[in-house]
C-alpha cells in the first residue's frame, strides 16, 4: 500500500484549495443573485418566450450543481484539526439515527441500532458527518422493505462501529475503488462520501473499511482509538 502525500503536502494542498475555494464562492453567490434578477426581468419584459425561460433555468441548475459540488469538496477538504470531546457513543450513534429516521421511515426501511455504551474522544461534528454519509449510502443501496443495523462497542483501547445493509453490495472490482476521491456509481452522487469518512476517520487516528461480505449487501467498519490523538 502506497503512503500517499506527506502531511505538510497535504497541508499545503488543503489550504490552496480553501483559498480557491472561497475565491470560486464570492463570484458564484454574485452569479446566482444577478440570474435570480434576470429570471425576474425576463418574466416580465418577455413572458411568453419559452426558449428563454429554458435557458435561464439551466444556468440555474448548473449554479446549482457548481454550490453543491463546492460545499462537498469543502466538507472533504476542511477535515484538519480535530476539536475533541469526550461522548458517549450510544449518544452519538443513536443521535445520528433519529435524525435520519424519518427519511428510512418514508422509504419503508429498517434501521436497527444496537451500540454498548463506550467512552471515546472525537470531534463530534466530524464522525457525525462520518456516520451519516455511511447511512446515506446505506439508505441509497437498500430496496424498500431492506435492512440496515448499526452496531457498535469498545474493545481494548478502540471503539468501533458497523454499518451494514442488505442492499445491492459492491462488485469485487469495485471494492477498493469506492473509496478514490471521486468515485460514484450512482447519477446524483458526487463521490466524496466514503473518502471524507475515511478521512475522518484517519484523522483520528482511526479507520475505515469494507468488512469481507458473505451474503447480501454491504458492511463498513469503523474503528476508532478512545483516546483523542
Ligand atoms: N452501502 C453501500 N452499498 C452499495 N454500494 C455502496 C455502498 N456505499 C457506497 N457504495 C458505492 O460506493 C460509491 C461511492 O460512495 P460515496 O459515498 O463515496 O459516493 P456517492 O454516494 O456516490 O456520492 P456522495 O458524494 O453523494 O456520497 C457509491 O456510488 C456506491 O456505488
Ligand atoms: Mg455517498
Amino acid at each position: 500500500m502506497s503512503e500517499g502525500p506527506s502531511r505538510s503536502a497535504l497541508e499545503f494542498l488543503g489550504a490552496l484549495a480553501g483559498g480557491l475555494v472561497h475565491e470560486i464562492k464570492n463570484p458564484l453567490s454574485t452569479l446566482k443573485i444577478n440570474l435570480e434578477l434576470l429570471k425576474e426581468d425576463l418574466q416580465v419584459a418577455l413572458p411568453d418566450d419559452r426558449q428563454l425561460l429554458r435557458r435561464t433555468a439551466m444556468l440555474e441548475d448548473e449554479v446549482r450543481r457548481l454550490e453543491a459540488v463546492l460545499q462537498d469538496f469543502i466538507r472533504y477538504a476542511g477535515v484538519r484539526r480535530l476539536e475533541s470531546s469526550r461522548v458517549q457513543l450510544t449518544d452519538l450513534v443513536g443521535e445520528v439515527a433519529e435524525f435520519l429516521r424519518p427519511g428510512f421511515v418514508r422509504d419503508g426501511l429498517e434501521l436497527a441500532v444496537e451500540v454498548e455504551p463506550v467512552e471515546f474522544e472525537v470531534d463530534v461534528r466530524l464522525l457525525k458527518q462520518a456516520l451519516l454519509n455511511l447511512l446515506l449510502n446505506a439508505q441509497q443501496a437498500v430496496e424498500r422493505g431492506g435492512h440496515i443495523c448499526v452496531r457498535g462497542g469498545g474493545r481494548g483501547e478502540r471503539a468501533w462501529v458497523t454499518i451494514g445493509d442488505d442492499g445491492c453490495g459492491i462488485p469485487e472490482e469495485l471494492r477498493e475503488r469506492v473509496f478514490d476521491v471521486y468515485f460514484s456509481a450512482s447519477r446524483s452522487g458526487t463521490g466524496l462520501g466514503l473518502p471524507t469518512a475515511r478521512r475522518i476517520a484517519e484523522a483520528h487516528g482511526g479507520t475505515l473499511a469494507l468488512e469481507p461480505q458473505a451474503g447480501r449487501g454491504t458492511t463498513l467498519r469503523l474503528e476508532l482509538p478512545v483516546a483523542a490523538p
